[in-house]
């Protein structure tokens, strides 16, 4: 098998770039793409250039401004689609043609009202013309989350000989457990006989919060691509998110699985990505958001404030987030009382916080959080109780 180097393609500026209201002009998408290049990205998929001259535009733009990454444009299995992405990347270093076909059921007779044979044939020819423009071809199997397993190997294999460098296998309803995902990967690994000629690439939907534990699953059973968004962004309840992915072979390195994120970019790149897409990031997010390391029970304070280990596995700084925070609220303890009062600059004896803690208390039910506004008053009322 393959080592350990997972490859990160992301997909905001597609996938992520299809939620309602997150659309994007050309300047933002360049932006974008620059601060992904920056993060230490794999891919870029950069747009769908036929579905409008604005994002071949983007996709033009960004494949003369990305140096050091894969620009990748998606196309459907249809032949002007895929002249049309290669046009769009002509400028790029390292183009990538994302092409490909519904293979479930669903999508060949509802979709399609065809057959497997006549979508098989669909896949190997458009693999095929692809790859006549550029050498780096992605296949995607859409909805191969559906696809029985035997016919979706027949497919890998058909367009790996066609030519495909990488071969995708969404999940694009969100519909697998991950130890079912897992499984198919596998099924791919043991039953597609070339399969050590290409990287397969795993792009999970999120309809059931399983994107992320799928993606891994994936990992584990053979994948070497997480197709991704920042914050987690893309169609419906979104795609796997990036830094999740991503934090999760970091935390967990004896697994001996590696990508090469700047992990100290993430929080910032979280929030460009929120600013420009206008988007905000929910507060408990994983990695990114604004509670992430914050703490505000009791028990949770008293723990963290022995040892941030012990409430804590991943340090603010190491994901770039502004650092931990001991919030105070009415389910707060006294020492996360006194470390409060010490930051703003009071440092109390034992009895005191008892003493304070009373007043605290109610402050505390009477609002949601208790700020150093509060704590100044209250030391200002216990120094002249005092005095
Ligand atoms: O979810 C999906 O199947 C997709 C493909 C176009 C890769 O986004
Ligand atoms: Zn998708």
């Amino acid at each position: 098998m393959a080592d350990g180097k997972v490859h990160i393609f992301d997909t905001t500026l597609r996938d992520g770039e299809q939620v309602p209201g997150c659309k994007l002009n050309t300047k933002e998408k360049v932006e974008l793409a620059l601060s992904l290049q920056e993060l230490g990205v794999d891919i870029i998929e950069a747009g769908f250039p036929i579905s409008s001259p604005g994002d071949f535009e983007s996709v033009n733009e960004i494949s003369k401004v990305i140096k050091n990454v894969s620009v990748c444009g998606l196309s459907r299995a249809v032949l002007k689609d895929i002249e049309v992405a290669a046009e769009a990347l002509k400028y790029a270093q390292h183009p990538r043609i994302h092409t490909g076909i519904g293979t479930s059921d669903f999508h060949i007779k509802s979709k399609f009202n065809s057959t497997q044979d006549d979508i098989l044939a669909r896949a190997i020819q458009c693999v095929k013309w692809a790859k006549n423009l550029v050498a780096d071809v992605e296949f995607y199997a859409e909805d191969a989350g559906r696809t029985d397993n035997e016919y979706l190997a027949r497919v890998i294999e058909a367009v790996i000989k066609a030519g495909a460098t990488v071969v995708n296998i969404p999940d694009t309803t969100g519909y697998c457990l991950p130890h079912q995902y897992g499984e198919k990967i596998a099924y791919l690994v043991n039953h597609v006989p070339n399969i050590d000629k290409a990287i397969i690439s795993c792009h999970c939907h999120n309809d059931l919060g399983l994107a992320t534990a799928n993606s891994i699953a994936g990992v584990l059973n053979g994948a070497r691509q997480i197709e991704c968004t920042i914050n987690g962004l893309g169609e419906r309840a979104g795609n796997t998110a990036l830094e999740e992915v991503v934090m999760i072979m970091k935390q967990h390195s004896a697994l001996g699985y590696y990508t090469n994120i700047k992990t100290q970019q993430l929080n910032p790149i979280s929030q460009l990505v929120s600013d420009t897409m206008r988007m905000p990031v929910q507060s408990n997010k994983a990695i990114v958001g604004a509670n992430a390391f914050a703490h505000s029970s009791g028990i949770h304070q008293d723990g963290f404030l022995k040892d941030t280990q012990t409430y804590e596995i991943i340090a603010p700084e190491e994901v770039g987030a502004h650092g931990s925070r001991i919030v105070l609220t009415a389910r707060s303890g006294r020492s996360a009382l006194a470390y409060r009062f010490q930051k703003i600059g009071f440092e109390y004896h034992r009895n005191d916080i008892d003493i304070l803690y009373d007043e605290f208390l109610k402050v505390a039910d009477s609002k949601k959080e208790v700020e150093d506004i509060d704590l100044e008053k209250m030391a200002k009322q216990h120094k002249e109780v005092a005095a």
